[in-house]
């Protein structure tokens, strides 16, 4: 069964309360990511009265600092925290044993591979080889194993990580596009139904609802997809 995540993505704190609240019968979780947390800092996130809530800060430092960022993060017990896996073993570890002080309401942690806003080139500047398709196999692999729940990924990728990370890894696919939507800046997309059936746990949908003229309306359809 596939879930539906709102991703509320605006610097202002009654927007996005406006949208949480709309979509909320449909969306299993809503995304708060890096524009509205420096904008609105813990007391934003707070003032979200709809939960679930899943802080995509995409954390990216030394072990201790990450896993300070954790604990500071505990107190608003977010669902779902991604990090970039490309910080390493030692840093996904320090962050899973930060978390773990939670106890069994814990956020989950997503590691974040390889960016899909770079292509080959991008990637090849950065210092990596051997291409997107085996980097994000690679890091997927090493976050699992260092303490990761699940990855984001994109819906293409999910038939090769789901082979090579079993039934157990969580996987999160953002690049939603419902069939005849705008497709904006996202590259390559798949529509709701197919990324569920691909074998996706949460789609991240963001402008195909926050764009809509009734997100609430928006929502409820796209949720009808995933059956
Ligand atoms: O508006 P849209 O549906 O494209 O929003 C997708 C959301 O997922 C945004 O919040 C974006 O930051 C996030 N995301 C993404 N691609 C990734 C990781 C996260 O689009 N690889």
């Amino acid at each position: 069964m596939t879930g539906l995540i709102a991703a509320l993505d605006t610097v202002d704190p009654q927007k996005a309360l406006g949208w949480a609240r709309a979509v909320a019968p449909s969306c299993g979780m809503l995304k708060l990511g890096l524009e509205f947390f420096l904008a609105n800092g813990a007391e934003g996130v707070r003032l979200i009265d709809q939960r679930p809530v899943f802080l995509d800060l995409k954390l990216h430092d030394i072990p201790n600092t990450v896993a300070g960022g954790v604990r500071a993060i505990l107190p608003l017990r977010p669902a779902f925290l991604t990090l970039h896996a490309g910080g390493g073993r030692a840093m996904i570890a320090a962050a899973r044993a930060a978390a773990e002080a939670a106890g069994a309401a814990r956020p989950k942690l997503l590691a974040v591979t390889v960016l899909t806003s770079l292509d080959a080139e991008a990637l090849h500047e950065t210092g990596v080889a051997g291409g997107a398709r085996q980097q994000v196999l690679r890091l997927g692999r090493l976050a699992l194993a260092a303490g990761a729940d699940g990855l984001v990924c994109s819906a293409h990728e999910i038939s090769t990580l789901r082979a090579a990370l079993g039934p157990e890894a969580l996987l999160v696919v953002p690049g939603i596009r419902p069939a005849g939507a705008d497709i904006g800046d996202q590259a390559r997309t798949m529509t709701p139904g197919e990324a569920a059936r691909a074998g996706a746990d949460w789609l991240v949908v963001g402008r195909p609802i926050t764009g809509s003229a009734d997100p609430g309306a928006a929502a409820a359809a796209i949720a009808a997809e995933l059956g």
